[in-house]
């Protein structure tokens, strides 16, 4: 829609009067619903232009963290009453695209699914499309290997961080999100925001400004990423080391005895069969 003010108003009027039952509505931003004065258009309040709009969609997309679950806006102590628009419309479905700001492909998939199969690609029980919101950034990170291996940076520009080390200690919320980052990526599949030094904030995730410090690492990873505190898990690689390092120890002090004792009899025959030559 490249008109502004009135002729946009007229637009998505005519719009919706015309396809009424076969419009996509896509929601960018939450809805203040303290005061209709945070957010009034053309005299009308946000919420009555999103119950108006929404009522003759075939779908209903809400496009970011904001329109998905209230973002920074509805951070507490929300002072506007910012929410998430399937708050504000009972009864409806609403697909949810989330993430600060969601990527660009996932909307383009999204409303291709639509427009090519006429219903909502299957979503989990956020109603997030399952094909984009199914995994873990954790699942398909390229600093995994790390983590299992328990490598962490300690601080931003240590020996670590210099080496790619895993970023969970530097607050990566990447076990507990849900986003197809690692997969896609961003600018056209270039990188994503592990990728380029600095651990994901969970920025896909419900009210991620309410949980706890951005830089401050998860108390507990959840089971299934490893099952264990990452903090034990260097521990357990370093007594992993350490107990390999006894048990070669051992095998090799028994190997050690076993060829003395094969050399003593060895030169015992000798000396045997020297006597009765
Ligand atoms: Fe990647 Fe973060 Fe998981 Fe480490 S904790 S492997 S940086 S997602
Ligand atoms: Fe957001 Fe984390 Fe992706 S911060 S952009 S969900 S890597």
């Amino acid at each position: 829609m490249a008109a502004a003010g009135h002729w946009a108003e007229q637009a998505a009027e005519t719009t919706k009067q015309k396809h009424k039952g076969a419009y996509i509505l896509c929601v960018e931003g939450s809805v203040p619903t303290v005061n209709e004065a945070y957010c009034t258009i053309g005299g009308r309040s946000a919420v009555d232009i999103l119950r108006s709009d929404a009522e003759g969609a075939a779908a209903i997309i809400a496009y970011g963290n904001c329109s998905s679950w209230g973002c920074v806006q509805s951070a507490q102590p929300n002072p506007t009453g910012a929410r998430g628009i399937a708050e504000l419309l009972p009864g409806k479905t609403v697909i949810h695209v989330p993430g600060c700001p969601p990527i660009a492909e996932v909307i383009t998939g999204v409303i291709v699914h639509l427009l090519t199969f006429g219903r909502a690609p299957e979503l989990d029980a956020q109603n997030r499309p399952v094909a984009f919101y199914g995994k873990r950034i954790h699942d398909t990170c390229v600093r995994r290997a790390y983590f299992d291996a328990g490598q962490f940076a300690d601080a931003f520009g240590d020996e670590g961080y210099r080496q790619g080390w895993c970023l969970y200690k530097l607050g990566c919320k990447g076990p507990t999100t849900y986003n197809a980052c690692a997969l896609m990526r961003w600018n056209e599949g270039v990188s994503y925001p592990v990728q380029s030094g600095h651990p994901c904030l969970g920025c896909s995730e419900k009210h991620f400004w309410d949980h706890g410090g951005l830089y401050t690492h998860l108390a507990e990873i959840p089971a299934g990423a490893v099952g264990r505190n990452p903090d034990q898990v260097g521990a357990v690689v370093v007594g992993g080391a350490a107990a390999a390092a006894v048990a070669h120890a051992v095998v090799t002090a028994g190997r050690q005895v076993t060829a003395r004792r094969a050399k003593d009899r060895i030169e015992k025959q000798v000396s045997v069969s020297e006597e009765e030559r």
